[in-house]
């Protein structure tokens, strides 16, 4: 029901009213153990009512909120019962508070006090994580609370300056096996310290060979936990990400020098890698990863001036984008000089419905970055497409509504990263289509007619 899940929602507010009312309760109920007589004395049990009363509104709405799921379960476990048992207590501390030895319910009153500090610690926990409380602490309370700094990773932004052995599997195997396989302790013959004794081995041979599944050192840390072989025997065992990473870096031929650009990452590797070291894997696009230098406001402004718009494609890239403007008085085959002169900073053309003529195209073609480019609903001919086999890079070109035919395909194929190319309206078809996809078996042509689906009659 909704409107419990809502009720829920309050919980992390709705604590604190309580914890703070026992807390004073009892402070209030130690001294007046201590000191018959004063005034204090009256308003313990009131306060205990008050105290019981708002912990166990609180609890209701943290058992709403429990339902919702998502919290790991051992510490939803104490934390929920727990705070079940401080309820109870209040209410007892309030009931029983006038007929009982003052004493023994005043240290009642201090076991209320760390119960209440203990249950509000695990719900931190959960909502903040483990190591919330520790991790800006000063030494002393880190070395208190035996807060490890490993289990925070670095940031790492660069697939092609971060070293898959050195910078992702050593810190692994150094946190969780360094401690008998090291320069100091070589349990089994094996130090994974040093990496010509690691890749030679332990007692019984090399533990690194061929892919993961045939390797001894991956075997280990895959076992079933309560097998004796399994490693590490004490200590905290490898993560889920940890033994992924481990065997991504094991079925790549284990290399001790590479960067994680230069290896194939399958998509449950980049998000390890994303969600551990906001390392970002994805393979870029032509024009992400190449860099141009920015056009200037200036020239921007003289292209505006012969009828283009202008725009750079995004904040932090230089290439740009540009469309023609239909100012009256121009003509786009007169203008298209001026565009030789940011050629190679072009990435998006769109020059659809503006009468371009096959001339134009020459300049067209030496615009070498080209990834897309409209010329829909203009008179081109084939003759024009031979223009466009300098543009390595094009992947998506538009001649909808264009007198080309089937023999432009010849050119077309030159066009080796096209991925979309459209022909509604025009008279390329059947021929020219089948000629285009068995040189570039990856271009899509999309028109009124499609290659697997012949008309049926
Ligand atoms: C607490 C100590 C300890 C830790 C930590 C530990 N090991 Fe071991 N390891 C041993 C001992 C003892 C042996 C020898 C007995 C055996 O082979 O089971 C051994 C043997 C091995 C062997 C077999 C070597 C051979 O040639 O027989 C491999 C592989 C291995 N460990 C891998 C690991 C990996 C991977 C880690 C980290 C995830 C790790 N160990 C962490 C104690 C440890």
């Amino acid at each position: 029901m909704d409107i419990l899940n809502w009720v829920g929602r309050f919980h992390p507010a709705l604590v604190h009213l309580p914890i703070g009312i026992l807390i004073i309760a009892a402070v209030f109920h130690w001294i007046s153990a201590r000191r018959p007589g004063w005034k204090g004395t009256a308003v313990v049990s009131t306060l205990y009512f008050f105290g019981f009363l708002a912990a166990a509104v609180a609890a209701f709405a943290g058992w709403m909120l429990a339902k919702e799921g998502g919290y790991q379960s051992d510490t939803i476990f104490w934390h929920r019962w727990l705070g079940i048992l401080m309820v109870i207590l209040s209410f007892v501390l309030w009931r029983l508070n006038r007929n009982t030895s003052r004493i023994t319910m005043s240290w009642l009153g201090v076991g209320l006090i760390f119960g209440l500090l203990l249950v509000g610690h695990l719900g931190g926990e959960m909502t903040h994580g483990e190591n919330y409380m520790v991790e800006n602490a000063p030494n002393f309370v880190k070395k208190l609370a035996s807060y490890e700094e490993g289990t925070h990773y670095p940031v790492y932004n660069d697939p092609d300056s971060t070293l898959v052995y050195a910078d992702i599997i050593m810190p692994i195997l150094e946190k969780k096996c360094w401690t008998c396989h090291s320069n100091n302790i070589t349990k089994g013959g094996l130090n994974m310290e040093d990496l010509e004794a690691f890749l030679k081995g332990g007692k019984n041979g090399k533990v690194i060979e061929g892919t993961a599944t045939s390797s001894e050192l991956f075997k280990r840390v895959t076992l079933d936990p309560e097998s004796k072989k399994f490693m590490p025997p004490k200590g905290n065992a490898l993560s889920y990400g940890e033994i992924k990473l481990l065997e991504w870096w094991l079925d790549s031929g284990a290399p001790t020098d590479k960067s994680i650009a230069s290896l194939e990452t399958p998509a449950n590797i980049q998000s390890i890698l994303l969600s551990r070291y906001q390392l970002d894997t994805k393979p870029k696009s032509y024009i992400e990863k190449t860099k141009v230098d920015a056009v200037t406001e200036e020239t921007m402004e003289k292209i505006r001036q012969h009828g283009f718009s202008i725009r750079q494609i995004a904040m932090n890239n230089n290439f740009v984008d540009v469309g023609w403007r239909d100012v009256d008085s121009l003509s786009v085959n007169n203008e298209i000089g001026i565009l030789e002169e940011i050629a190679d900073k072009i990435a998006w053309l769109d020059l659809g419905s503006t009468n371009l003529d096959d001339a134009s195209f020459k300049v067209i073609g030496t615009m070498k970055n080209l990834v897309r480019l409209k010329v829909e609903d203009n008179p081109v001919t084939d003759a024009a497409i031979k223009d466009l086999s300098d543009l390595k890079h094009l992947e998506s070109l538009n001649l909808y509504k264009t007198k080309i035919t089937d023999i432009c395909a010849a050119d077309l194929v030159n066009l080796k990263e096209l991925k979309k190319l459209f022909i509604w309206q025009t008279e390329f078809g059947d021929e020219g289509s089948t000629q285009l996809k068995a040189a570039l078996p990856k271009v899509e042509v999309i028109g009124g007619y499609t290659l697997n689906t012949p008309p049926s009659d």
